[in-house]
């Protein structure tokens, strides 16, 4: 199978770090590509970044995103907010895109 077969049908897709940077450009370019009514879920701290990425991203596609600060997120808060939102059932594949990091402060280099 080979990786466009993912994009195939309906997507639930994760991207956590999705409020700039790299995330905010898996998000806008999967949202291109995705069928429709793929849901996609941004996650990240800054409400204001999530917002401006979801705004660049294709209309075609469902965008949810989550004010979260994910180096406190506890595993049972984060499946709960995930369900809150979904039904797993709904979706042929889910993704995950745990891009969130920073490459921290380069100027010194
Ligand atoms: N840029 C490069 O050249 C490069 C090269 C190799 C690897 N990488 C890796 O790729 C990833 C993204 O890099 P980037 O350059 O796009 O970084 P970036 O512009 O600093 O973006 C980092 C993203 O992570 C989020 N984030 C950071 N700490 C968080 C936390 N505690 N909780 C929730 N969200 C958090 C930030 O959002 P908020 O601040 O809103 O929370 C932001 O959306 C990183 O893991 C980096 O190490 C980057």
């Amino acid at each position: 199978m080979g990786p466009e077969l993912f994009l195939v049908g309906r997507l639930f897709i994760l991207i956590t770090g999705a409020s700039k940077g790299i995330g905010r450009g898996f998000a806008i370019t999967f949202s291109q590509v995705a069928s429709s009514n793929s849901h996609f879920l941004l996650i990240a701290r800054n409400e204001t970044g999530l917002r401006e990425t979801a705004s660049l991203m294709s209309n075609h596609v469902n965008v949810d995103y989550v004010s979260m600060d994910l180096s406190l997120a506890q595993a049972d808060q984060f499946e709960d907010m995930i369900r809150k939102r979904i039904n797993p059932n709904e979706y042929d594949h889910a993704i995950i895109i745990h891009n969130v990091g920073t490459t921290g402060d380069l100027s010194q280099f």
